[in-house]
């Protein structure tokens, strides 16, 4: 058996004890006076531990030829080091080389820096490297913070369908998932494609959210929440957006806007914490190379409130400030990017919940508030990133969604079975989505979900 690195180097094992570490060379440095110097990672922590290794040892010719990236079992004795910035280091008796790295000079990942483009054309091999070693960690330590946030409150963890049949935020973004044959697709008599012949009798799509399928459940289980993926076909190539991406959304019954919106507040106060402090080591390494604030802003986060305005009172902020935007603001449109962005770095300078936006630019489902032109909606908008979460007070009462439906010319059949819960003992409820790679790349400060998931899916690009 062997240790994690991370273990050694915390101090869970006893100095003086016998040894095995399994893991990949980092880096090789040899002295003069016969000894090799390993510095061995294995993905359990930021830093690598050294194994000091003499020359005595017979195979020592051959550790003096290890590079980056070669496999090796090291056991030995682990000891305190006298090295700066190292707690403890291992005497190596023993050097066991697994697998060498043929050709050096070729590795794509040789120990030096390399572009965040090139480490993207090389996903396979990015977790290799200190920076995706980092991300990797502190989403692990996210999700595992989500769902220990969740279930200290008692809220049930639904698995909801991947392959669904209906356009949850209606925005017509559905990929569409087929057994047909292509060349040959079976037609109507007025030729549209006759999907009755399809695998599920019917149009099959990936869900774009498991909110609507989530409320079924919380409107019996009381609180839930759904943590999947989620895909959509957007034709947007920017920093924010992926074709296949992942979402938390809970979903609470006898709660309205304000509740949740205090929810969103507490899980993400709550995952901060959790980052700072698990992962102290990797959230170092961003403030020193990635983003300068990444750890005193989740700091301040986690200590204030988080700010919050209205939809309107924010249309007349944005069109006072007398910034030149590139979409103009007027009440009724969408907030985009730049807006949000100044909103939360430039007017709030922290996390802003908006609220109440116009009806006509959200999706059927969300609750008419009184004034007849807006809805219970909220986006949390987060400095650095804009939009991470996007959620709402829904619907509950049958007649106003069903005259919503109508006006949006949806088909009433469809949602039978969402109706239902608005018939058999209705209750006002809310939820919201929560995007995780937007809330891993902005505690990163990695500035792009292309590099906070393993294997990025956008428009154009599906390699691996
Ligand atoms: O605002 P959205 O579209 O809301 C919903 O889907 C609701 N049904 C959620 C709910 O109330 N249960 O998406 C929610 C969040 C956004 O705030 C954003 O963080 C993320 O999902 N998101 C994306 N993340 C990466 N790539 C994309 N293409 C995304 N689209 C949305
Ligand atoms: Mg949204």
């Amino acid at each position: 058996s062997h240790s994690a690195i991370a273990q050694l180097l915390k101090g869970a094992v006893a100095v003086d004890s016998q040894v095995t570490v399994k893991g990949w060379i980092r880096t090789r440095r040899d002295s003069k006076a016969g000894i090799s110097f390993l510095a061995v990672h294995d993905g359990s922590c930021f830093d690598p531990i050294q194994a000091v290794v003499p020359n005595s040892l017979n195979n020592y010719n051959d550790v003096t030829t290890l590079t980056a990236g070669c496999s090796v079992e090291v056991t030995g004795k682990l000891v305190r080091s006298e090295g700066q910035g190292q707690s403890f280091e291992i005497q190596a008796d023993e050097v066991n080389i697994v697998g060498m790295v043929e050709n050096p000079d070729t590795y794509p990942m040789a120990a030096k820096r390399h572009s965040i483009e090139y480490l993207r054309e090389h996903a396979h091999l990015r977790p290799r490297t200190n920076m995706i070693g980092a991300v990797t960690r502190v989403r692990n330590c996210l999700a595992q913070a989500i769902h220990r946030f969740y279930h200290e409150r008692g809220f049930l963890w639904i698995s909801t369908p991947i392959i669904t049949a209906s356009d949850c935020e209606g925005a017509g973004e559905m990929f569409r998932v087929s057994t047909l044959d292509m060349q040959n697709l079976p037609r109507d008599d007025k030729g549209n494609v006759d999907y009755s012949e399809d695998f599920f009798g019917k149009e099959a799509f990936l869900t774009v959210s498991g909110q609507l399928n989530g409320e079924t459940y919380c409107s019996a289980m009381s609180n839930i929440y759904t943590f999947g993926p989620t895909f959509r076909a957007e034709n947007s190539n920017t920093s924010r957006h992926l074709a296949e991406f992942w979402m938390v959304e809970p979903e609470v019954a006898f709660a309205d806007l304000n509740d949740i919106a205090k929810l969103a507040e507490d899980m993400l106060k709550y995952v901060f914490s959790a980052v700072l402090a698990e992962r102290r080591d990797d959230m170092e390494f961003f403030a020193e190379r990635v983003e300068k604030t990444a750890i005193s802003r989740l700091e301040s986060f986690v200590e204030k409130d988080f700010a919050q305005v209205d939809y309107t009172d924010a249309i007349e902020i944005l069109k006072n400030c007398g910034k030149k935007f590139e979409f103009a603001v007027e009440w009724g449109v969408d907030l985009q990017s730049e807006h949000e962005r100044y909103l939360a770095e430039v007017h709030f300078e922290a996390p802003v919940v908006i609220k109440n936006y116009p009806k006509d630019i959200k999706a059927f489902y969300m609750r008419q508030n009184e004034d007849g032109k807006t809805v219970a909606a909220m986006d949390v908008v987060a400095p650095g990133i804009g939009e991470i979460i996007g959620g709402s007070q829904r619907e509950e009462r049958l007649d106003i969604l069903d005259a919503r439906l109508e006006e949006m010319g949806l088909n009433k059949d469809d949602y039978s079975w969402y109706r239902d819960l608005r018939k058999y003992g209705t209750v006002p409820h809310s939820g919201f989505g929560l995007g995780f790679e937007r809330l891993v790349a902005y505690v990163t400060g990695m500035g792009n979900v292309r590099d906070v998931i393993a294997f990025p899916r956008t428009k154009g690009s599906a390699t691996y």
